[in-house]
């Protein structure tokens, strides 16, 4: 059996509700996988919760609540959360299940019998709030250490360490050979430049049960629970390994013959945990004998009104307001069109609606509605003969779109566009830009109505014959954009579709110019995204 295309998102911890943040990259993640599947990939998404640690424990505490209780209740509202935003994940991790701690526990037992762990006594500095133990390096210049690590005490304590030591060279190696492996290049740069003027410090990955008890319990101590991230981290294969994926069994010991999905094909993960994922992930995996990811996709934060997003603050966009006030494709376009994957986003109130208001509803809204109406009312709906005018306008698009969300043929950029690309942005994946030039389409088209001015020729009975082929030419493009939008705003897709009278259809192949059959008898046109400055019917 072929490996299947596989994707992951961050699993968040579970210690409130989820936010413009969390939506943001499971977004993002949604729009790839499927767009993959557009491409006529199989793919598999995971997403998912991350339930253990400290941070989970303490708002439970908080709740007065038993820390699984509280975690059942969370993961429930969560879970109800991704099909809100109507992700179409293969699975959901939650890291407290019994597939993902025999997991966890079988890797644990495996690294120790092989030699890669040792136990050790340090007194230092930890910072209750990250959960780590903080280095004297990160000290500031006035001697307190950074705002984001909270409250830092000493403290004198044994635990487990996993040797990272001779595994510097070959990651950076790696890394270096690899220009994907890291999107965009500013972080592949950020972690080249910590690993090579850095000498990486052995990694512990135990917490004494005694001060914390919220975690899976090291097999071979049950003194200690496992630190946060080495169990987290493992969700990536844990639930390959339920599917039976026969690599991740294979270096598990385990026998198997389910689906292949390792190596993952894209991590979609968070500016902040670039680390855990370009550094000890990787050798994490080399030293269970696993293959590395083949990329590591990191997106920024999202600030509100230009300032961070906090619960106390009260600073928040909840995404559940925005969507039952605007609609769930309406806040996919804004998060994906607004910002590129890599710098950081400013949501605005006002920005939302402008974009709303331009390029939905009298953007793509606009053009369908007024096509489809004039389609019903000059020719009582039934589609003319094919005519090409706006194919090349139709087919630019489409290609742009195969390229960039990673399907990539240069000869098309150079010959036809004169974009040349660079070495480095192959592969390069961009949903921003993928939708820029979708919209160049509603553009070129709404231009088109304009120019030809339909309402004219029907005036004119000597006309009829240019009429049929404007009409054509704006039946079709909604078609094809009712394609190409497939992945990104996936309930627009298949109203338009609907309104064309056409079974839904979400391969990209199916944006092939000349698709949409003379005589077929279209449905009725009705607003994909109502005005928000009129009173709603
Ligand atoms: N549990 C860890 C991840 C473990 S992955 C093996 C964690 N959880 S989190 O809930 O704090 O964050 C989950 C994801 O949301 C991360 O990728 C993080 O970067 C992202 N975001 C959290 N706040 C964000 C914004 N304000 N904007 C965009 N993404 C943000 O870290």
């Amino acid at each position: 059996m072929s490996k299947r295309f596989y994707l992951t998102t961050a699993i968040d911890y579970v210690n409130g509700q989820p936010h413009l943040g969390h939506a943001y990259e499971k977004i993002v993640a949604d729009v790839i996988a499927r767009s993959r599947r557009a491409l006529g990939e199989e793919v598999f998404f995971l997403t998912g919760l991350d339930e253990h640690g400290q941070k989970v424990q303490q708002a439970a505490q908080a709740e007065q609540q038993d820390a699984q209780a509280y975690c059942d209740a969370l993961a429930a509202d969560w879970q109800r959360f991704a099909t809100t935003l109507k992700l179409t994940n293969d699975d959901f991790v939650r890291t407290t299940e019994p597939r993902h701690k025999e997991v966890v526990q079988a890797i644990l037992a495996k690294l120790h019998r092989e030699g890669h762990f040792y136990q050790d006594t340090r007194e230092g500095f930890y910072s209750a709030r990250e959960e780590t133990f903080v280095t004297e390096k990160e000290r500031l210049p006035d001697g307190s250490f950074p705002a984001h690590y909270g409250e830092v005490v000493k403290l004198s304590e044994t635990n487990w360490y996993f040797k990272l030591g001779a595994h510097q060279a070959w990651l950076i190696e790696h890394i270096e050979k690899n220009p994907a492996f890291i999107q965009p290049e500013s972080r592949r740069n950020e972690i080249l430049g910590f690993l090579k003027n850095h000498t990486l410090e052995d990694l512990c990955i135990s917490r004494p049960a005694a001060r914390l008890n919220w975690g899976i319990p090291i097999p071979f101590d049950p003194a200690y629970v496992t630190y946060v991230w080495f169990d987290a981290l493992v969700n990536y294969i844990s639930i390959p390994a339920a599917h039976g994926d026969p690599v991740v069994c294979r270096a598990l010991g385990i026998s198997a013959s389910g689906i292949q999905l390792w190596p993952a094909d894209i991590h979609v993960i968070g500016k902040d945990i670039v680390k855990f994922h370009a550094v000890y992930w990787p050798i994490m995996l080399k030293a269970m004998g696993l293959p590395l990811p083949h990329k590591l996709l990191v997106h920024g934060w999202w600030q509100k009104d230009g300032a961070k997003i906090s619960k106390s603050t009260g600073n928040l966009v909840d995404p559940v307001a925005i969507i039952n006030e605007w609609g769930l494709d309406a806040f996919r376009y804004y998060v994906v069109r607004e910002l590129e994957i890599g710098p950081d986003g400013n949501w605005t109130d006002a920005g939302f609606a402008a974009r709303y208001s331009a390029e939905l509803a009298n953007g793509l809204g606009n053009l369908v509605n007024r096509s489809l109406a004039m389609l019903k009312r000059y020719r009582h709906g039934v589609v003319p003969a094919r005519h090409d005018e706006l194919k090349t306008n139709a087919e630019d698009p489409t290609a742009i779109v195969r390229q960039f969300l990673g399907n990539l043929d240069p000869a098309y950029f150079s010959e036809r566009l004169g974009v040349v690309l660079k070495t480095t942005e192959s592969n390069s994946i961009s949903l921003q830009l993928a939708l820029v030039n979708i919209w160049h389409l509603v553009t070129r088209a709404n231009q088109y109505v304009d120019q030809t001015a339909p309402f004219k020729l029907a005036k004119d009975p000597a006309q009829s014959s240019r009429l049929d082929e404007v009409l054509y030419n704006l039946t079709e493009t909604c078609r094809v954009l009712a394609v190409l939008i497939g992945p990104f705003l996936p309930e627009t897709s298949a109203k338009i579709f609907a309104q064309l009278n056409l079974p839904l259809e979400t391969k990209l192949s199916a944006a092939a110019w000349g698709g949409l059959p003379a005589g077929h008898v279209i449905g009725e046109p009705a607003a994909l995204f109502p005005r928000k400055d009129q009173p709603k019917k």
